[in-house]
């Protein structure tokens, strides 16, 4: 049903756009409130693709854009589910006489680059910012919010990241110095006028927020249109920041659910100089976070057990469990956590992580099931061997540093304190 109501929302939607060139006129009519679409129904799991910033940065262009298109389709990611070619910051130009933004030199026409973007079964997203620049300095959208939606949905984009940058300091800063609530309520005014835009466009549009997890965003985000929001600053391929993000996590899983995510950013699996055990641990972790699954990697130069690692389809499934519910840090022992995460069918997904540099006192980690709500021995399987394992109540785990043991259990026993809980 949804897929149909989807299919005829898009088509809809296309309708007013398909004559349009590359660079729509400024003229383009903004439908009056009462014309709005019907709600759109995007990102009911965490939304699953690849950007350019992680790995390109400033680099990227419409031939990159292109030979990811390419690359995850050749490799299988699409069929894994990977769908979002999102295009991060620096893509954009300068605006013309009439306000209508052009993209520069690095993507002669992006409706063209669009097309070839759906033609692979794919989606492509954009970026912007609510403040006259955006973090590299190019143009953001102060001011053209309904123009620059238009300009979007005319080349067929799907997904907006909309980046805070200059707000801060050009808008925040200017019109209420030295007063946090006033500033609050200027940055969700702004991010709801860009979900007003792109809604007015009737184009499906996942949204999401980019403000560093400012304010608490996760509580005002969905109501203005977020449909995934970041949670902290900037990821790097470094395990340090990426366990650190993972420890921000922690009491943020009521926020999520089918349609509003929590976004602790990118992916930086196959980046920097992350060992394969910390890409493996930073992977499962955003799957149990049922974070989006953006990978941020040189697709076109992918190592096997890269890819290996991003199609993990039993992985993938943790991350796009039909219940949307997030998972949760249960207990620590020393420099080992114990992740679970609920899932639909009566499903349970545990991970055990070794987050320290060395072994200490916890080696071997002593798995304690009834913390976990469990009784009794469990048998599930190892996502990452893909063997069938029995959990016993106080066995002894051996992980090595940054690794995780992931485990999904169908049919899990409870104590029956848990099942009252
Ligand atoms: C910010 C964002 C990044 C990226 C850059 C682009 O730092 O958090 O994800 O989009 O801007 O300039």
């Amino acid at each position: 049903m949804r897929i149909i109501a989807l299919l005829c929302l898009s088509s809809l939607a296309l309708a007013p756009f398909t004559a349009q060139s590359q660079a729509p006129k400024a003229q383009l009519a903004t439908p009056q409130v009462s014309q709005l679409a019907t709600p759109q129904v995007v990102a009911q799991t965490p939304p699953m693709g690849w950007n350019s910033w992680n790995y390109f940065a400033g680099r990227v262009d419409d031939k990159g854009i292109r030979a990811a298109a390419d690359q995850l389709v050749a490799t299988g990611m699409k069929d894994a589910g990977y769908v979002y070619v999102n295009i991060d910051d620096t893509w954009e130009g300068e605006r013309d006489a009439s306000g209508v933004l052009h993209a520069n030199a690095k993507f002669p026409d992006m409706k063209s680059l669009a097309d070839y973007v759906h033609s692979k079964g794919l989606k492509i997203g954009i970026y912007s910012s609510p403040g006259p620049k955006t973090c590299g300095g190019y143009v953001g959208s102060l001011g053209h919010e309904e123009q620059d939606a238009q300009l979007y949905a005319s080349w067929g984009i799907d997904y907006l990241k909309y980046d805070l940058c200059s707000f801060i300091g050009d808008v925040l800063e200017k019109q209420a110095p030295d007063d946090k609530p006033a500033q609050m309520r200027l940055m969700i005014a702004a991010y709801t006028k860009m979900d007003k835009a792109l809604k007015a466009t009737g184009r499906p549009i996942v949204y999401s927020f980019c403000q560093y997890g400012w304010d608490a965003v996760w509580e005002w985000g969905p109501a203005a249109g977020a449909n995934l929001w970041r949670t902290t600053g900037d990821v790097t391929p470094d395990w340090d920041r990426i366990y650190a993000i993972v420890s921000q996590q922690e009491g943020l899983e009521a926020y999520a659910g089918p349609g509003h995510w929590n976004d602790p950013d990118m992916l930086e699996v196959g980046n920097g100089k992350l060992t394969l055990a910390e890409n493996r641990t930073h992977f499962t972790m955003w799957a149990m976070l049922a974070a989006p699954l953006l990978a941020g990697n040189d697709l076109p130069n992918m190592k096997p057990e890269i890819k290996a690692i991003l199609t993990n389809r039993d992985v993938i499934a943790i991350d796009q469990d039909a219940l949307g519910r997030q998972g949760a840090r249960i207990y620590s022992d020393g420099e080992v956590e114990v992740w679970t995460r609920p899932l639909s069918g009566g499903a349970l997904a545990i991970a055990v992580v070794a987050v320290g540099d060395s072994r200490y006192s916890t080696h071997p980690f002593h798995l304690n099931l009834r913390k976990l709500g469990l009784a009794g021995t469990q048998t599930g399987k190892d996502l990452w061997t893909g063997n069938t394992v029995k959990l016993t109540d106080g066995e002894p785990l051996e992980l090595a540093s940054h690794d995780v043991l992931l485990v999904r259990v169908d049919q899990p026993k409870f104590t029956s304190a848990a099942i009252f809980r």
